[in-house]
């Protein structure tokens, strides 16, 4: 039985929160058009550009990141758009549903689970759309449900070669751990949400608005009212927010920040990428197979292809013998795949223990040796240490 205080969570979100931050959100609440929560938001709205690396407004929702994606669809879009939508796991087909139920016209760029999107597809679609009939491009950064990383830079640039066509990015779990220089790709809006790399629990979720996007929500006429981003750029010209915000989340969010201020955005992507090979290593070394194509590993996750063996069983026994929460695959992967999520507040340390748990098992399962549990260890140590 797990302990549930120790649970140690190795998922893509919600992820670890620091204490700090946990002592933030247990503040009592204070009113929400106070001057001193003014100043959070301040605060909070100038440190969130520094992380998006952009001028652009930076709006902080109530709400799931799944209401920033569709924030960004029914702000800037109209009843029959034609939009190019990029699918490679689930994430990228939540897109595909949420352009739909709002009535957009979808040309599907499609690449198989655990394969990336392929630039030169959206390429093609946007040089042969001569009358701009395209009006955005919308695509997930990391796809979370198969651990790969999407050339957001280059289809970004395609994108900006058409002119018109907005680009809408869903960088749930690649904000905060990789780089997403919003200014220098041009990127009209960047979804994202508060459980994953910002190191908070569930509830926040963040959208950048470009000019280029602003313009697009005169001529919008999708339905919207509680995510209507007018109402929350007017509201933020005065710190404030249009709706009672969840103001112990934006207690945390400000701790938060000021400790990813205070580490660093060079330090915060080199932990990620140094924990994305010291896990990809360590699988090889355990004789397992990573499921996502390995030129594109995504700084967050690394998915696991476990063949003949149930995966779902497997991170049963890592969970009841040593508290680590590790994520399972998702739709036709369940049972076939697991997921270690290592994004945001990890450490070396708990990338060592969850090498040495799968280790520990495979061991037990009699899938390796003691040598190579043994290699394995070394392999990952040695990667944290290179890194
Ligand atoms: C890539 C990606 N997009 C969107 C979401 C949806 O976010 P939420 O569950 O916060 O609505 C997630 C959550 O796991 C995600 O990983």
């Amino acid at each position: 039985m797990a302990i549930q205080q120790k649970l140690s969570l190795m998922i893509p979100g919600p992820t670890p929160v620091p204490e700090k931050v946990l002592q933030a959100l247990s503040k009592h609440p204070i009113g929400h058009r106070s001057k001193e929560f003014q100043m959070l938001v301040e605060s909070t709205t100038e440190n969130l550009q520094w992380l998006h690396q952009t001028q652009n407004d930076v709006l902080t929702i109530t709400g799931s990141g799944t209401a920033a994606m569709e924030a960004g669809i029914i702000n800037t879009l109209s009843k029959g758009d034609k939009v190019i939508c990029g699918e490679n796991g689930k994430f990228g087909e939540r897109w595909v549903k949420v352009a739909k139920e709002f009535g957009l016209e979808v040309i599907k760029i499609n690449s198989e689970w655990g394969t990336p999107l392929n630039p030169e597809e959206f390429k093609k679609i946007l040089e042969e759309d001569k009358q701009k009939k395209i009006k955005a491009v919308i695509l997930t950064h990391s796809e979370t449900s198969t651990g790969v990383i999407n050339d957001l830079k280059t289809i970004s640039s395609y994108i900006r070669e058409h002119s018109t066509a907005l680009s809408i990015v869903d960088c749930v779990t690649s904000l905060g751990a990789c780089n997403v220089p919003v200014d220098e790709w041009q990127l009209d809006i960047v979804a994202s949400g508060s459980q994953k790399g910002y190191m908070i629990p569930p509830g926040l979720s963040f959208i950048t608005m470009s000019q280029k996007a602003w313009e697009a929500t005169e001529k919008s006429n999708l339905p919207k009212f509680y995510l209507n981003l007018k109402a929350y750029r007017k509201s933020l010209l005065n710190n404030s927010n249009p709706y009672t915000p969840a103001v112990n989340l934006v207690f945390a969010l400000d701790e938060a920040l000021k400790m990813m201020r205070e580490e660093g955005l060079e330090n915060i992507f080199s932990r990620h990428n140094k924990h994305k090979i010291a896990m990809s290593n360590a699988i090889k070394a355990l004789n397992l197979k990573l499921f996502a194509d390995e030129k594109y590993l995504s700084p967050s996750i690394t998915a696991i292809n476990t063949e003949e063996m149930d995966a779902e069983e497997f991170r049963k026994t890592i969970k009841d013998k040593f508290d680590i929460l590790l994520a399972g695959g998702q739709d036709h992967l369940k049972g076939k795949i697991f997921r270690v999520g290592h994004l945001g507040y990890v450490n070396d340390r708990d990338i060592i223990t969850v090498v040495s748990a799968i280790s520990n098992v495979l061991l037990d399962m009699g899938k390796i040796t003691i040598q190579e549990a043994g290699e394995a260890l070394k392999v990952t140590s040695d990667c944290l240490d290179k890194n």
